[in-house]
């Protein structure tokens, strides 16, 4: 219910793109099996505490067997996150920059979603009832504070602010797309924060997405040809980075609290709902 003095005990999710694969610092470790109505999760999802904060981990394309974005169960990675009483969602991912001031090495705290994924189920509200939720203001901006202002006392080079193109992949854009998404002022592209992000707002979770440059897609043409040493370089340091902002996030984050201000955790409050049908 709606109450201004309710309080919050959080528990942190941290959903890890490729090269993420703990947190760092992790304490009472126990990976454990969640099964949902929607099907299996990625993988296991690893539980734990730190700062005796609670916190669930997912690796978003499973330890030692990849899955693809287009296979992911993004319904079963949420749903498990939500089964798991977490509250609040840092979704960490790799992304191909679209702006020359976004330089790979660079994170951004995205604001702003265009979906322009197709082969993935999107909602939890597909058959019985039907919701409609806001996804306006995609993200919780509460957790982009946090990220903003860790990001800052690690030194990271890091934005606040910018749209995040979801592509279905697994190919990469053509170089007409790449402009086109360009044209359209977004910031970043990547393959997998849709339908995660739509997602945890049915699910009423508090999500915010931290996109870690590794590349300039294919529209630059001004920067050296890429060797596999420097990417590897980059999602090297990209991942070490990523372990200190989230070690930084949780314990700041994991203070119990109110509501969200945003509202994140009462979205279907305002959704339009019918009643299950009989
Ligand atoms: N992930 C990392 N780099 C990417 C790119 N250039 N396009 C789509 N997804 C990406």
């Amino acid at each position: 219910s709606t109450n201004a003095t309710q309080s919050v005990s959080p528990v942190i999710g941290v959903i890890g793109g490729s090269g993420l694969y703990d947190i760092a610092g992790l304490e009472n470790k126990e990976w454990r099996k969640v099964e949902t109505p929607w099907g299996a999760p990625s993988d296991e999802l690893l539980f734990g505490t730190l700062d005796g904060v609670r916190c669930v981990f997912l690796p978003r394309h499973g330890r030692g067997h990849p899955l693809p974005p287009s296979r992911l169960n993004y319904r079963a990675n949420v749903a498990a996150m939500k089964i798991a009483g977490v509250t609040d969602i840092i979704s960490l991912s790799a992304v191909g920059s679209l702006r020359e001031d976004l330089p790979p090495g660079h994170f951004v705290i995205v604001d702003q979603f265009i979906d322009r994924s197709f082969a993935r189920e999107k909602s939890f509200f597909d058959t019985g009832c039907v919701a409609h939720v806001s996804v306006a203001d995609p993200v919780c901006p509460r957790i982009g504070d946090v990220a903003q202002a860790k990001l800052a006392e690690l030194g990271v080079p890091h934005t606040r602010g910018g749209t995040y193109l979801v592509m279905e992949g697994p190919q990469f854009s053509t170089r007409a797309e790449s402009e086109l998404y360009r044209s359209w002022g977004c910031a970043v592209i990547g393959m997998t924060n849709m339908p995660e992000a739509k997602l945890a707002r049915e699910a009423e979770i508090c999500y915010a997405t931290v996109a870690m440059v590794t590349d300039y897609d294919c529209w630059h043409d001004g920067h050296d040809s890429v060797t596999v040493d420097a990417v590897v370089k980059v999602m090297h340091d990209n991942a070490d980075h990523a372990r200190a902002l989230v070690k930084a996030m949780i314990p700041e984050l994991g203070k119990a609290r109110g509501l969200c201000p945003a509202g994140c955790d009462r979205a279907l409050e305002h959704a339009l709902i019918t009643a299950p049908s009989h």
